[in-house]
Parts: C-alpha cells; sequence; structure tokens
C-alpha cells in the first residue's frame, strides 16, 4: 500500500484529497495544526488515515512530525504541499505586517521546510511524488494579492527548479494553481470571519469544488511513473481574464 502525506488536511481541499487518495488506495497521514478536526476525519475514514498534529512554520513541531513518520517506517510515495493560508485583502500600503509575515512563514517556509524534511527519503528510494498546491494568485495580479500572490509565484519557482535538482532521478513534482475555489475556510480565514463577504464573493458563482481538486489530484498521482506533470492551472468557467487597468489624469 502507498502512504501519502497531505499537509492542511483539516478542511478544504486537504481532507477532500485524504478522502479521494483513501478512496484510491492509499494510506494517509494527514497534517494539520486543529487535532480536533483531524479526529473527526479519521473517525470518518477509519484506520487507513493517520492524524498528525502539524505546525509547518513551527521548526519543533515539524521535527516532532518527520520523527513520528520516520519511527512509522512508512516510506512517503506521495507528498501534498497543501497547507496555505491568504490574510487580508488590503492593498499593500494598508496591508498588516503580521498577516505578511504569517503568510510567508506558512506558504514559503513552511512548504519548503517539509519539502526539505520528505525529500532526501524520494531521493533515496529514487521515487516518489511531490505536489504543491499553489494558485492562479502566483501568476496573475490582482488588487489585494500583493504577499499571497507572490507566495504562490515562490511555490510555482520552487516547483520548477525542484524538477531541475531531480533531474536523474524519478522523483516527480507538479504545480498545481487553483482559481476561485467555493466549500473550504480559505475565503473565511481570508476576509476575518466576514460571513457576509464571503457569501457576496460566492454569490451565483459555480466555483471550483473540494472534490474537483481532489480529482486532479487523483489523475495526476495515477499517472505512469514515467510521467510528469509540470503544472496544472485549474479555473471555474465562470472565472477568466480581465484587461489591464488603465488609470487617467493622474
Ligand atoms: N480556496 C481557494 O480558492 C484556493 C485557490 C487557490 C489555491 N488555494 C490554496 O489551496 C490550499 C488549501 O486551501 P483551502 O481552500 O483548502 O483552504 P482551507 O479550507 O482554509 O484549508 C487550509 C488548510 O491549511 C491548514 N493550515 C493552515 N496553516 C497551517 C499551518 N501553519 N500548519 C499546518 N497546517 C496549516 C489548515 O489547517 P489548520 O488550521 O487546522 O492548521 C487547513 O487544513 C492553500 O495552499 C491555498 O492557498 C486555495
Amino acid at each position: 500500500m502507498k502512504t501519502a502525506f497531505v499537509t492542511g488536511a483539516s478542511a478544504g481541499f486537504g481532507a477532500a484529497i485524504c478522502r479521494q487518495l483513501i478512496a484510491d488506495g492509499y494510506r494517509v497521514i494527514g497534517g494539520a495544526r486543529r487535532a480536533d478536526k483531524l479526529a473527526q476525519l479519521e473517525q470518518e475514514l477509519g484506520e487507513n488515515f493517520i492524524p498528525l498534529t502539524l505546525d509547518v512554520t513551527d521548526p519543533a513541531s515539524l521535527d516532532a512530525a518527520v520523527a513520528l513518520i520516520h519511527d512509522s517506517s512508512l516510506p512517503i510515495d506521495v507528498l501534498v504541499n497543501n497547507a496555505g493560508l491568504a490574510l487580508g485583502i488590503e492593498r499593500a500600503q494598508h496591508a498588516d505586517a503580521q498577516n505578511w509575515e504569517c503568510m510567508i512563514a506558512t506558504n514559503i517556509t513552511g512548504l519548503a521546510m517539509v519539502t526539505h524534511k520528505i525529500l532526501p527519503g524520494m531521493v533515496a528510494a529514487n521515487a516518489g511524488l511531490i505536489i504543491n498546491i499553489g494558485s492562479i494568485a502566483g501568476t496573475y495580479p490582482y488588487p489585494g494579492g500583493n504577499v499571497y500572490g507572490a507566495s504562490k509565484a515562490f511555490v510555482k519557482q520552487f516547483s520548477l527548479n525542484l524538477r531541475a535538482d531531480l533531474a536523474g532521478t524519478r522523483v516527480r513534482v507538479t504545480n498545481i494553481e487553483p482559481g476561485l475555489c467555493s466549500g473550504t475556510e480559505f475565503s473565511m480565514v481570508r476576509l476575518g470571519g466576514n460571513h457576509e463577504a464571503v457569501a457576496a464573493l460566492y454569490k451565483d458563482v459555480d466555483a471550483i469544488s473540494p472534490q474537483d481538486l481532489a480529482n486532479t489530484v487523483s489523475w495526476i498521482a495515477g499517472q505512469p511513473d514515467h510521467v510528469n506533470i509540470n503544472s496544472l492551472e485549474i479555473m471555474p468557467v465562470a472565472q477568466t481574464y480581465s484587461a489591464l487597468s488603465v488609470a487617467r489624469n493622474l
């Protein structure tokens, strides 16, 4: 039985990915900070789900989590670097510095350090797949995207650079870049629990669902070992590009 390690397993994409990978026959180690949510998922999914309390921004928590993984002698076949968040939608000049620090710590440092812990085992086994959850925000700028989008641009380039470093090995790396998705806690977290603003964001929009994303992960993980999906951008049909803005009479 193959083992997957999914970060950010307590909600949204991460929980859906855990459900799907278990349905696909994997044993899944699911990491997140909220142990109660992971316990609920364990009840639902049974013994093939292994909950792991983990804060990717805390080196001690990460060391303890990785020690537990090593002790369990479960080689990680698939790592899904999904834990991440956006905080705030203010323009850069009005943004909260602590929000910026938290996004950098989680989306950049956390993702890089989880990878740093897991990658050597994959290289030693000359097998494995890392799926990073980036965002279209890493490619397309928008007002208020500032550090969040930049953190996802890091994920995009980090994924490509990993591929460069892994030349000559059979370890695979994919960056998934989702667009607007509903049914997760993402916007509630970003907008500080403002239910009305969240409802307005998703009003009358057929957005991507967590299951759509889980299906994508499942498809990537199901490709033959010689195939590497480098990146995959996925938007709802309802979302597309807009023109560059021009300010007149500045
Ligand atoms: N929803 C979207 O529209 C969208 C679009 C593009 C990309 N994404 C990306 O998709 C990923 C998942 O987002 P989502 O929509 O599923 O959001 P979500 O429902 O808020 O889930 C985020 C997950 O990350 C975990 N997490 C946050 N900080 C963490 C930390 N320091 N250590 C460990 N786990 C942490 C949370 O668990 P705990 O709070 O229990 O720790 C939660 O399980 C993120 O990387 C996000 O940037 C989302």
